[in-house]
């Protein structure tokens, strides 16, 4: 048996409907609060933990394989294989503001409120644009509006988020979809069920 931690959150959904449609199936328990279950061939255990758990628990073994976003790849420094792209969950890592102007407005050094300060400071540091990195931990798009920073950098999917909070996108970052990652040792030992697993999800990936 293989253990596949997956992503809470946006990325379980359509974790979950990518893999039935590879055949891998969790009859039981997946809408309960159960974070540790079995597929239907109990050749797959399932955890279910929080986004940036994922490299976590796959780096250190504990899980040989991941289902998790590219936004938080970004921002971890674990040393993963990344076999495949799964195309799920698609969406944008952006800068944002209240409007188009504000990054050029700014007096004194520009306030940045994010979740992804790496990806942030890398982003800036890259344009050679001083930041101070503001770090939250959701609910982010509060922050030009109640003064706390002069933009975001955050996801957009919908962009539905953006707009009921009045901003918009001011810069495109990257893009970000659900990626495979497996750990470096099960890659050898377990070739044969991850090499498996890594097939049938190509299969339907390129479906
Ligand atoms: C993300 C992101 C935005 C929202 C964007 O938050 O931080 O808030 O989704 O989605 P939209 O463009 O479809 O509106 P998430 O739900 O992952 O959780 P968070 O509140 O913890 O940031």
């Amino acid at each position: 048996m293989i253990t596949i931690a997956i992503a809470k959150g946006r990325m379980q959904e359509s974790a979950l409907a990518l893999l039935a449609r590879a055949g891998i199936c969790l009859s039981d328990g997946v809408n309960s609060r159960r974070l540790a279950l079995v597929d239907e061939t109990k050749q797959y255990r399932f955890i279910f933990v929080k986004p940036a758990d994922v490299p976590v628990y796959v780096e250190h073994g504990i899980a040989d394989c991941g289902i998790v976003g590219r936004d938080v790849l970004l921002e971890s420094e674990a040393d993963l294989l990344l076999p495949l792209d799964l195309g799920i969950a698609r969406c944008r890592i952006v800068v944002a503001a209240g409007d188009a102007t504000a990054m050029t407005n700014v007096q004194g050094m520009m306030r940045v409120a994010t979740k992804y300060a790496q990806i942030a400071r890398a982003h800036f540091g890259a344009r050679g644009i001083p930041v101070e990195i503001i770090q939250l931990s959701g609910s982010v798009e509060l922050g030009p509006a109640l003064g706390l920073a002069d933009v975001i950098v955050d996801l957009v999917e919908t962009g539905v988020t953006l707009r009921e909070n009045g901003l918009t996108v001011v810069e495109e970052i990257a893009e970000s979809t659900g990626r495979l990652v497996v750990n470096r040792a099960s890659y050898q030992l377990k070739s044969d069920e991850v090499g498996r697993l890594v097939k049938v999800l190509e299969a339907v990936v390129k479906s």
